[in-house]
């Protein structure tokens, strides 16, 4: 690491560089010009060719040539990989955020000395993953994200690079040319901007690029096909990660109603941080690590986060008495239907109880038998599409 003189002028530099690129966006271009886009996809695959230039030492874990079928999460704040192996199915994962610093020797030196994952891109080094976190904590500053609220950033212009490069970290070119990969996205979201369609269509055509056969399906979809198989795939998957809550209505595996709504793990940081004074990231850390839904709050932070988890949880149940009351797509179902949670946010402890608590305040057009946690609940969409992917491959 760089010491004295040298770490501060690095650290100027590169909070200099990351406030230019935050504003200085043309958000209008990126959405209307194909052929940019096209370009962009072209400098994607180049820069997919040499991003791992360090090993990835928090997963542990090296970019693998799969044999066989591959399930794929990419969430606004992890990119899982899901893969069959012989008794169980392996997971590998990554985060989904970035950092960039001016290229020049010196940095390139920190960057291999310390195993940092990047990859060059133009006059940046792009460092991803774990490591950009680590790079971030050290400059006392924020990472910044290729996905918001569950779909491809406007505002990251280098975005889909950032996502092939993290995905290229955990996968390579499949053995197979034409293997199937199945990939998670979200539904289309209630009250939202940003359009599923091109984020879709962005990953499918990297995913092909990449030599693989890529099949979308409903994130909420995949806690059904992970979590409820004695169930005949019957009943309510919810995913609630970092930028969103996705909700999935299952009627024997065939997805009757999905949506989305724009708020989740993230809305809880900016909300409970912007109420104490405190940075998100920091309320963020607290949150995953001492939260307990069933205790009573000790202190402010705790106090704001039982609010945020109970206005979130509000939130979530009513859209789904309002979404599911005014359809009349909802199939005669003899038998009260299980609701599996699964994703990030529904992690703390007692979480599952706090929400089937609320739930007896609302009066769903079903009836419910449970509510569960899924078993694996950051690992279950990559899972899900796992199953699909290898149902595909038959
Ligand atoms: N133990 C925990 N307790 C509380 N929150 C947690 C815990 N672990 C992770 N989280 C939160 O879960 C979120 C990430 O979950 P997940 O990985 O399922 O999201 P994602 O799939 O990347 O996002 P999305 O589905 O919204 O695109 C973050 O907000 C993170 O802070
Ligand atoms: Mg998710």
């Amino acid at each position: 690491m760089p010491e004295g003189k040298d770490l501060q002028d690095l650290q100027e530099r590169l909070a200099e560089i990351n406030r230019h690129e935050m504003g200085d966006t043309d958000v209008s271009q990126m959405n209307s010009n194909t052929q940019k886009e096209d370009k962009k996809m072209e400098n994607a695959t180049d820069a997919s060719r040499k991003p791992v230039v360090a090993k990835e030492r928090e997963t542990g874990q090296m970019a693998e040539s799969p044999s066989g079928p591959v399930g794929l999460d990419v969430g606004t704040t992890h990119i899982v990989i899901a893969q069959n192996e012989v008794n169980h199915i392996k997971t590998t994962k990554q985060l989904n955020a970035f950092f960039t610093i001016p290229k020049s020797k010196f940095a390139k030196r920190i960057l291999s000395n310390n195993e940092i994952l990047y990859y060059e891109l133009g006059d940046l080094f792009y460092i991803i993953g774990y490591s950009a976190d680590s790079f971030a904590n050290m400059f006392n500053t924020n990472t910044r994200r290729s996905i918001k609220n569950g779909i491809l950033s406007t505002v990251e212009k280098e975005g889909v690079s950032v996502i092939q490069a993290a995905v290229v970290s955990l996968l390579n070119k499949p053995k197979r040319f034409g293997e199937t990969i199945c990939f998670a996205v979200p539904g289309e979201p209630l009250h939202g901007t940003g359009s599923v369609l091109y984020h879709e269509s962005i990953i499918k055509r990297f995913l092909s690029h990449m030599g693989y056969t890529p099949i979308s399906v409903n994130e909420a979809m995949t806690v059904v096909l992970s979590e409820l198989s004695d169930e005949d795939h019957t009943g309510i998957g919810i995913s609630l990660g970092g930028g969103m809550c996705n909700v999935c209505l299952s009627y024997l595996s065939f997805p009757v109603i999905t949506y989305s709504l724009q708020i989740a793990g993230d809305y809880i940081d900016t909300m409970v941080g912007q109420s104490v004074g405190e940075p998100a990231t920091k309320i963020k850390l607290i949150k995953e690590h001492e939260l307990d839904l069933g205790s009573e709050p000790k202190d402010r932070v705790m106090t704001a986060l039982h609010i945020f988890y109970d206005d979130l949880i509000n939130k979530l149940i009513d859209s789904m008495q309002r979404v599911l009351s005014s359809t009349d797509q909802i199939p005669m179902i003899a038998n009260p239907i299980p609701i599996v949670l699964s994703g990030g946010t529904a992690m703390p402890k007692r979480f599952t109880e706090r929400f089937t608590k609320t739930l007896k305040n609302y009066k769903l057009p079903v009836e419910i038998s449970t509510v569960r946690l899924a078993d694996d609940p950051l690992n279950t969409t990559a899972k899900g599409a796992l199953i699909m992917a290898m149902t595909e491959a038959e």
